[in-house]
């Protein structure tokens, strides 16, 4: 999926914010219950620590302070708010938490809806949002990662429970007539067959409803991840579409300021990065602190490094989401930061 030819309307990026749970969990804590040590993860993975929600604290609450946040970047009033996905695959109610997030915000006119494509959700919902922003049918959007997959991890398998962290982050977008346009393009793709690599599967328990008849009692495993053939996916597949993206907007590599990944794996950011040729001042990572928070890897990021003075006006940043579906994307774009 590509980006339709440019029409009346830009999206600027005005906001951002982000979250995280209080709870941290050191590599060293972690080999408390796996064999596992912090050199191992650290080598492997770039990882020291991750975040875990616990019993005072909810998603739903660290997607709303994420919210917040960018809403008070952007200097917006909440009834100016049209539109709020969250992107999840761990919402804390399956029938859709961005409703409770949009009445936490007192975003009384905005329509509010979850998103699930994984990893790869904040890209795929940024696109979404922008796709409503460019055919003028809203004028502010705020698009919300987040993801609680501590509940999914199978706390017993190292080769996979080192990887992942809880966490939030929001992004501000606003349509502007004839202005600077800070959504350059993007590639969004799909392959269900490879599916089978990374999943959370439901569980296959039947019961009897009625005598003689049955139904699935709801439930799902623990996530299931082939590490090598995910990591193989993921070191082929982003260098590709970032290039064709590039390519296709006539930008060099090293016109970039920023590249910024999803945060799934250190030696994934390198390599990516390596293909480019692109430096790793410009490369924004936080894994070492956070571990992979699945949707919400970006925006926490973004947020950093916007906060930080890192990422300035005017900056144009390579992104890119991949994960389970397998689902994974890229987009070209230029900061503008609040008016
Ligand atoms: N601590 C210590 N040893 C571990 C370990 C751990 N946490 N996990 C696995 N090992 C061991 C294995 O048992 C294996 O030992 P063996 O050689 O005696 O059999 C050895 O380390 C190598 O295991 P392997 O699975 O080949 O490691 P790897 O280099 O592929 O690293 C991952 C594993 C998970 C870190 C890596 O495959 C990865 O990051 N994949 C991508 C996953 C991902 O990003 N998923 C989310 C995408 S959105």
């Amino acid at each position: 999926m590509t980006r339709a030819p440019k029409n009346n309307f830009g999206v600027n990026f005005v906001g951002t914010g982000s979250a995280k749970p209080t709870q941290v969990i050191s590599n060293d804590e972690l080999g408390l219950r796996v064999e596992t040590n912090d050199s191992w993860i650290k080598s492997r993975t770039g990882i020291s620590q991750r975040r875990v929600l616990g019993k005072n604290e909810s998603l739903t609450e660290l997607s709303t302070t994420a919210a917040r946040q960018a809403l008070q970047m952007a200097d917006w009033e909440p009834e100016s708010i049209d539109l709020v996905i969250l992107a999840t695959s761990t919402p804390d109610d399956l029938f859709g938490s961005a409703p409770k997030i949009q009445a936490n915000l007192s975003a009384t006119s905005a329509v509010s809806f979850d998103l699930t494509a994984a990893c790869s959700g904040f890209l795929f919902a940024l696109v979404t949002a922008s796709q409503y922003l460019l055919n003028g049918s809203v004028k502010r959007a705020l698009v919300i990662g987040a993801d609680q997959l501590s509940r999914w991890v199978d706390w017993d398998d190292r080769g996979s429970c080192i990887l992942f962290g809880d966490g939030a982050g929001a992004l501000a977008m606003e349509a502007k007539p004839n202005g600077l346009d800070g959504f350059i393009d993007f590639r969004l793709k799909s392959d269900g067959s490879r599916g089978d690599c990374l999943n959370v599967p439901n569980l296959d328990v039947f019961q009897t409803l009625v005598p003689g008849k049955m139904y699935q009692k709801g439930g799902f495993s623990p996530i299931q991840m082939n590490g090598q053939e995910v990591y193989k996916f993921a070191v082929r597949e982003v260098p590709l579409v970032l290039d064709e993206l590039l390519i296709s907007n006539s930008i060099k590599p090293s016109q970039l300021d920023w590249l910024l990944l999803h945060q799934a794996n250190q030696r994934i950011l390198d390599s990516v990065a390596d293909r480019f040729k692109i430096p790793n001042k410009k490369v924004l990572s936080n894994l070492a602190n956070y571990g992979n928070t699945s949707a919400a890897t970006i925006p926490l990021m973004l947020d950093e490094a916007v906060r930080d003075g890192r990422v300035k006006s005017g900056d144009l940043i390579a992104t890119s989401g991949f994960g389970a579906g397998l689902s994974w994307g890229a987009a070209l774009l230029r900061w503008i930061g609040p008016n």
